[in-house]
C-alpha cells in the first residue's frame, strides 16, 4: 500500500540514478517524466475507485474513447518545490482541486474530492520524491511539475457524456518555462482568432481551449513572438488572456490590474495569488475589463509602467513588446514591481519567507 489508500505497483525499470541525476540537471519543460503516475478510475455504476500508483507509461485507450473523439478531457498544472532542509511542498493545492472541479463539472466529467485530488499527488510525490530537483540558488526555478488531468475513456460513438472516467496524475521536473527565464517576452496580438466566448470553456481548464489557441500560437511564432494575446470574441476590444497565462499591468500610481472573471478567462492560482501580494506590498490591485487602446496608450504615455504574463508554468515572466498586423508596441519601461512579486512569490513557494497566508501544503 502506497499512500493516502492508493495501493503501490512499482516500476520494476526506474530510470537509473545516473540518468535521473542527468535530467534533473538540465530538465527544459515538461520533456522528462518520472517514474510512476496515479491512477483513479471512475463509472457511472461504482463512482471512483481503484486509486493506485503504477508505472508511467503508454496508456491503452479503445480507439473510440470518447476523449479522442469528443475532447471530453481537463486538466492541471501545479507545482512541487524542495526546501533548502529536504522537505517538498505544493502550492494551494485547494485551489487548483476546485478549479478541477469546475472544469469537470462544464465539462459534464465526474467531480473528483479534495481528498483524491490532492491524495493522488501526495502519493504519486512520495514514491517519486527523488525526482524533485533541488534548487542550485535563488535563480534557479526548478520544481516537479505535476499534471492532474482526466478523460473520457469510455468507448462509444455517440455524443453524451461518458460513463467510463479515468484520472491520472504525471509529474515532470521542470526549470523555467521560457528559455530565456525572466527576460522580457515578446506577445503577438490575435486579429485572426478568438479564445472563448461568454458561455463557452474559456474559464474551464479543458484541452479544447488550448487546442483552440494553436493556430494563434502559431501564428505568433511566425511573427517572432513568444505567446500570443487574445481578444474578447464579442466586442473585439478587451484584453483577456494569453494562450496559456493571465495578464497584468502596473500603473505608474501603484495599481496593480488585471482583466476580471467573465467566464471567458481562467481564475489562475498565481493571478489570485498575486492579487493578494499586491496588497501586502502596498498596491492597489484592481480586477476590471482593460481594453486594447488602454494598454497601448497606457504604455506609450508611461501611465502603464510594466506588463506582465503569470502562471504556474511561467511564474511572472515581464512582456517587453507587443506585435499586432499594424504596430509594434515597445514596453520601454523597467520591471521592477514584476521582479518584486516574483521574488516574494517564489520566496514562498521554496520556503525563504514565511509563508502568512497559509499557502503551502507538505508532501
Ligand atoms: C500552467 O501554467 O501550469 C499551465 O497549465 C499553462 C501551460 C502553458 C503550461
Amino acid at each position: 500500500m502506497s499512500t493516502q489508500g492508493f495501493s503501490l505497483e512499482p516500476n520494476a525499470n526506474p530510470k537509473p540514478a545516473n540518468i535521473r541525476a542527468t535530467t534533473l540537471e538540465n530538465p527544459g519543460f515538461g520533456r522528462f517524466f518520472t517514474d510512476h503516475m496515479a491512477h483513479v478510475r471512475w463509472t457511472s455504476d461504482a463512482g471512483w475507485h481503484g486509486h493506485r500508483v503504477c508505472p508511467y507509461g503508454p496508456l491503452t485507450l479503445d480507439p473510440a474513447a470518447s476523449v479522442l473523439h469528443y475532447a471530453q478531457e481537463i486538466f492541471e498544472g501545479i507545482k512541487a518545490y524542495r526546501h533548502a532542509d529536504g522537505s517538498v511542498w505544493t502550492f494551494r493545492p485547494e485551489k487548483n482541486a476546485a478549479r478541477f472541479r469546475a472544469s469537470a463539472r462544464r465539462l459534464a466529467l465526474p467531480e473528483l474530492s479534495d481528498d483524491d485530488f490532492v491524495g493522488a499527488i501526495k502519493a504519486l510525490v512520495a514514491q517519486d520524491v527523488d525526482w524533485v530537483p533541488t534548487p542550485a540558488s535563488e535563480a534557479d526555478e526548478s520544481s516537479l511539475y505535476l499534471r492532474p488531468f482526466m478523460i473520457a475513456s469510455e468507448a462509444f460513438l455517440g455524443v453524451r457524456p461518458a460513463n467510463e472516467v479515468d484520472f491520472y496524475v504525471i509529474a515532470s521536473p521542470v526549470a523555467a518555462y521560457f528559455k530565456g527565464g525572466v527576460k522580457p517576452v515578446s506577445i503577438w496580438l490575435s486579429s485572426n482568432y478568438k479564445r472563448a466566448s461568454q458561455g463557452g470553456t474559456g474559464f474551464a481548464k479543458c484541452g479544447g481551449n488550448y487546442a483552440a489557441s494553436l493556430v494563434a500560437q502559431r501564428e505568433a511564432a511566425e511573427h517572432g513572438c513568444d505567446q500570443v494575446a487574445f481578444l474578447d470574441a464579442a466586442e473585439n476590444t478587451w484584453i483577456e488572456e494569453l494562450g496559456g497565462m493571465n495578464l497584468f499591468f502596473v500603473t505608474r500610481d501603484g495599481r496593480l490590474v488585471t482583466p476580471r472573471l467573465t467566464g471567458t478567462i481562467l481564475d489562475g492560482v498565481t493571478r489570485d495569488s498575486l492579487l493578494q501580494l499586491a496588497r501586502d506590498e502596498g498596491l492597489t490591485p484592481e480586477e476590471r475589463p482593460i481594453s486594447i487602446d488602454e494598454w497601448r496608450d497606457g504604455v506609450a504615455s508611461g501611465e502603464i509602467i510594466e506588463v506582465f504574463a503569470c502562471g504556474t508554468a511561467a511564474v511572472i515572466t515581464p512582456i517587453g513588446k507587443l506585435i499586432s498586423e499594424d504596430a509594434t508596441l515597445e514596453h520601454p519601461q523597467g520591471n521592477e514591481v514584476a521582479a518584486r512579486l516574483r521574488k516574494r512569490l517564489l520566496d514562498i513557494q521554496y520556503g525563504r519567507a514565511e509563508d502568512v497566508h497559509g499557502w503551502l501544503t507538505k508532501l
